[in-house]
């Protein structure tokens, strides 16, 4: 073989060797065996050789286009299947990696508190009720007792929407919808959000309450410290100590307020309550020498943070998922 054809040969297979595409190789694969290429144009040389040479030269030629050929071919081989172990390992799935799951959330500490609270006064004969939140000044206030020129109506820093409307300050307008709508006898609870103008560490400008109304012949004062008494001793699961101090309402008379004491010895707030007034039972076309009742309104933040000892009423509406997820 000359010298220029083994050097073209070896500069074959060592482009084909180097090739790390099956793209590149299939322009060496032209570069040297194509119609034009390096090969084929040796060929073509053959016509000039000496005849006596043409047929040593021809087989050589065709040898070495063989060669390359079963090479090209080998290569191309090679390539394919680096090409499907890459694809595989590429798609590849890592089934020793942790798996992804999707937590599972869990009820609002308030509304364990609503179910629980609905839960205990449904046990003791009491029905559900509701109320629009949007509420009018007569049902918030003057079926209550609080005519238009009463002190206790600045108590309540109210949302108003005009003369007529405003968002309800407290839950009892509901007790005059549901004597309005059912009559007497009646044994109630009304849970819902009410509104104030008022923001800080135990104050939010949304909160919420659960009413409760009992009005039927013979109904006194007893019945209604009865009632509170079994209702915080189920709710915290323990014997609670309860202290009943006079207050003021205008719908209720006698009025008190109820303080718990906590476990540090402090007493504290939960709810308002008392006997309703009979102008209350009046105005709503109820005999009230023949009715008589008792009405209280709890704070369901005040009950949730005592119970589990949360010291900022904000945390309820952070939406602080390491917050909420301790309540399970
Ligand atoms: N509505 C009163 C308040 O929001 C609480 C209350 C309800 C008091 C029923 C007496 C009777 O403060």
């Amino acid at each position: 073989m000359t010298k220029s054809l083994s050097e073209l040969t070896r500069q074959a297979k060592e482009d084909i060797s180097n090739c790390s595409s099956l793209k590149e190789l299939d322009s060496v694969r032209v570069f040297y065996l194509g119609k034009k290429g390096k090969v084929s144009l040796e060929l073509k040389s053959l016509s000039k050789l000496d005849p006596k040479e043409r047929p040593q030269f021809g087989k050589q030629i065709n040898e070495i286009k063989k060669t390359l050929q079963d090479k090209i071919s080998l290569k191309k081989t090679e390539l394919n299947t680096q090409k499907i172990k890459a694809s595989i390992e590429q798609a590849a799935i890592d089934i020793t990696l942790p798996g992804k799951t999707s937590s599972i959330g869990n009820i609002h500490p308030l509304s364990i508190t609503l179910n629980q609270i609905e839960e205990i006064f449904i046990n003791a004969g009491f029905l559900v009720d509701d109320g629009p939140e949007i509420e009018d000044e007569y049902h918030n206030f003057t079926a209550l007792n609080i005519p238009g020129n009463h002190p206790a109506r600045a108590m309540h820093d109210t949302f108003y929407f005009n003369n007529e409307y405003l968002l309800r300050t407290h839950t009892s307008p509901i007790q005059i919808r549901s004597m309005e709508r059912d009559g007497v006898p009646i044994r109630v609870i009304a849970p819902g959000k009410v509104y104030r103008r008022d923001s800080d560490i135990t104050h939010t400008p949304m909160f919420h309450q659960v009413e409760g109304l009992v009005i039927d012949k013979d109904i006194n004062f007893t019945h209604l410290k009865g009632i509170l008494h079994d209702f915080i001793n189920s709710f915290f699961n323990d014997e609670m100590s309860l202290r009943f101090r006079p207050s003021y309402f205008p719908f209720t008379e006698p009025s008190a307020e109820v303080d718990l004491l906590s476990n540090d010895g402090q007493w504290l707030e939960i709810l308002g309550c008392g006997m309703v007034h009979p102008k209350v039972l009046d105005n709503l076309g109820i005999d009230n020498k023949k009715y008589s009742g008792y009405a209280f309104g709890m704070g369901v933040e005040r009950l949730t943070m005592l119970k589990y000892g949360i010291k900022d009423i904000r945390l309820f509406y952070e939406n602080d998922l390491s917050f909420l997820s301790q309540f399970k």
